[in-house]
């Protein structure tokens, strides 16, 4: 166990640190101190006025302690829970049609390219240091149903230094562009190699995640095989559900056998405790109980939910069932890269839900904050190691100065820092988030600007 004597302290910082817990949506932390170890785990959090017996105890440097300004807080690194890489390329664009014509126009022509290199490095970078920027700190990726273009993706965010989850896609059946999918057996051994390569490159942060896109686009043979590759391997699962009613009609269809959309992933053993599924929107409560019982998470991904006009999730009926959920950018149906916008259109929806009911209890700024950070990482069953400012967690960390030269943010109605979070949470952008750490190592602004 590592204690004051054997730990070296690589960053303290000072001032106003603001995070969520199980019990309370947002703390704030007044005039304390937060430490960092050489392994880029949080050693203490502490009152400052006990910082002189804590540089001994510790041994650091007062001189070396980064002091926050009135209107600087940190607070933990975002979580997408559910973002497309390989869609980065065409986000702001197609959004004119429904899932599954905007998956066969848009969307499959795109990612075929992917089995370009060049192409796949251009777009992989590009959008592994705009999430950076924004705050993203950990990404759960869907890349393409390329295996080397995946590996490339895991071989970015490891350089760049964001904590990902990457997933080689699958799919077999379905797609109308011939050129993009796969045979089930393909799409099984490359899910191997896939997973066996990753791995060997023991990147500390990134890790392999099984990908099957969505049961239309898989046979029940793929199904069954991903669902025994993410038992073996104790791997997470990440894949699509009840997104928009022509899916849900459409596996109906494909799947007579089963009961519901869930009961499809459950049959091939799909829905663990590593499991996250994007959208949700019109899952009945008693799909929402087996999410419960089997610890499966839901991604919600508001942005794209209303730009491909899919539905809208009702994220406090899922809170009530007790099921894990975070936020997603489901970048390019969801045209934003940002998790602060991912924010801003889960508010709009619950409003949305308000409007047409009343009775409907309205999610809250402080509420949002701990889906975007705590609830991300417990949906992507990280919470034991990141998701809020408790020792021996990953320091995964924004900096953040609302106060910012020709910034998007001018005027303050009163002091404190829940109005100048809640400032930030509506009004911020990236021009906010001067510095950002993932696990102790500072990632933004780039070592190379
Ligand atoms: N369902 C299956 N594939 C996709 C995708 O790429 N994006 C979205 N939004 N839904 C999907
Ligand atoms: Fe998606």
């Amino acid at each position: 166990k590592r204690n004051e004597t054997t730990t070296r302290i690589a960053h303290v910082f000072r001032g106003t640190f603001v995070h969520s817990t199980p019990q309370t949506a947002v703390e704030i932390l007044h005039n304390s101190v937060l430490g960092v170890d050489d392994e880029g785990k949080i050693a203490f959090i502490d009152k400052d006025q006990n910082v002189t017996r804590l540089s001994k105890l510790w041994g650091f440097e007062t001189s070396d302690i980064k002091q926050l300004g009135q209107y600087e807080f940190l607070m933990p690194g975002m979580v997408d829970t559910h973002i497309h890489a390989s869609q980065y390329s065409y986000s702001g664009t197609a959004l004119d049609l429904p899932l599954l014509e905007w998956l066969n126009t848009y969307t499959f022509p795109v990612e075929a390219r992917y089995k370009d290199l060049d192409f796949a490095n251009n777009i992989y970078t590009k959008v592994v240091r705009r999430t950076l920027k924004n705050g993203t700190t950990t990404a759960c990726y869907f890349a393409t149903i390329h295996t080397d273009a995946s590996l490339l993706l895991g071989e970015l965010a490891d350089k760049f230094g964001q904590r990902a989850l990457v997933g080689k896609v699958c799919m077999d059946c379905n797609s109308e562009v011939p050129r993009y999918k796969e045979s089930s057996s393909d799409c099984k051994r490359e899910t191997d190699r896939f997973i066996k390569e990753l791995l060997k490159k023991e990147y500390p942060n990134v890790k392999p995640v099984v990908t099957p896109r969505f049961a239309p686009s898989c046979s029940a043979a793929l199904l069954s095989d991903l669902g025994e590759i993410a038992n073996n391997t104790k791997l997470h699962i990440q894949s699509h559900i009840s997104e928009n009613k022509e899916e849900l009609k459409l596996v109906k269809r494909l799947f007579p056998d089963c009961r519901s959309y869930t009961d499809v992933y459950l049959k091939y053993n799909l829905l663990t405790d590593r499991t996250v599924m994007a959208h949700g929107c019109y899952l009945t409560d008693e799909e929402l109980k087996i999410f419960h019982e089997t610890g499966s998470a839901i991604s919600h991904c508001p942005n794209s939910n209303i730009s491909i006009c899919s539905g809208m999730l009702d994220v406090r009926n899922v809170l009530n069932h007790k099921v894990k959920l975070g936020l997603g950018t489901d970048v390019a149906g969801g045209y934003s890269p940002s998790i602060l916008d991912a924010m801003r259109r889960t508010l709009d929806t619950s409003k949305a839900l308000t409007i047409q009911d009343p009775q409907h209890q309205t999610l809250t700024f402080e509420e949002v904050f701990r889906l975007a950070t705590l609830g991300g990482s417990e949906a992507l069953s990280l919470d034991d190691q990141i998701g809020n400012f408790e020792v021996g967690k990953d320091f995964d960390a924004l900096r953040v100065n609302v106060c910012i030269p020709d910034g998007p943010i001018d005027a303050f109605p009163g002091e404190g820092p829940k109005v100048i979070l809640e400032k930030f949470l509506n009004l911020g952008d990236d021009r906010n988030i001067t510095e950002v750490y993932v696990a102790g190592r500072q990632v933004v602004p780039f070592p190379d600007t």
